[in-house]
């Protein structure tokens, strides 16, 4: 297993939209088990394969307290969503940046296992906003980009002189 570089907003690779995985094979899931190990290291509770620039429709998430929940979706569908909720979110790839952002409550989820079996999950509460900030991920976007564009600004040039003092 190997620890991948995340990417950092505002990397325009960011943006990308993911393909749909066309094939299940243990290529596929190397990096998942690479993805899984990121995301554990980070630490995070979610990571979506653009953030680590593999532009392929897949996402792990785990959201238990003891590593005990992890679940990989491939080309994750959000077929159901209801409901409004607001969570102060934070993402790997936008270090040290947290904003409360408004999502659906509950979703009804349809994707494919790391078996490339397909499932369907009802989830609410926490996972049930990782899931929908992740496939935001697959198609480009990332959360502080939902935020006001004076909130963004000052985002990004927080996150500006956050990387001058790392280098
Ligand atoms: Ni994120």
């Amino acid at each position: 297993m190997a620890i991948l570089n995340i990417l950092h907003y505002p990397d325009e690779r960011l943006h990308n939209v993911a393909t749909p995985v066309e094939q299940v094979d243990d290529k596929l899931r190397q990096l998942i088990d690479d993805m899984a190990e990121t995301m554990y290291a980070a630490p995070g509770i979610g990571l979506a394969a653009t953030q680590v620039d593999v532009h392929k429709r897949l996402v792990v998430i785990d959201v238990s307290e003891d590593k005990t929940g992890l679940t990989t979706f491939i080309n994750p569908r959000i077929v159901e969503a209801d409901g409004k909720t607001t969570y102060e979110e934070g993402c790997l790839s936008v270090p040290g940046i947290y904003e409360e952002v408004e999502r659906a409550e509950h979703v009804v989820v349809e994707a494919l296992d790391r078996d490339g079996k397909p499932f369907r999950l009802e989830a609410d509460g926490l996972l049930a906003i990782c899931i929908q900030h992740e496939i935001d991920h697959l198609d480009g976007k990332v959360f502080v980009e939902k935020l006001s564009k004076l909130k963004l600004n000052r985002i990004l040039t927080r996150l500006k002189k956050n990387q001058r003092k790392t280098l």
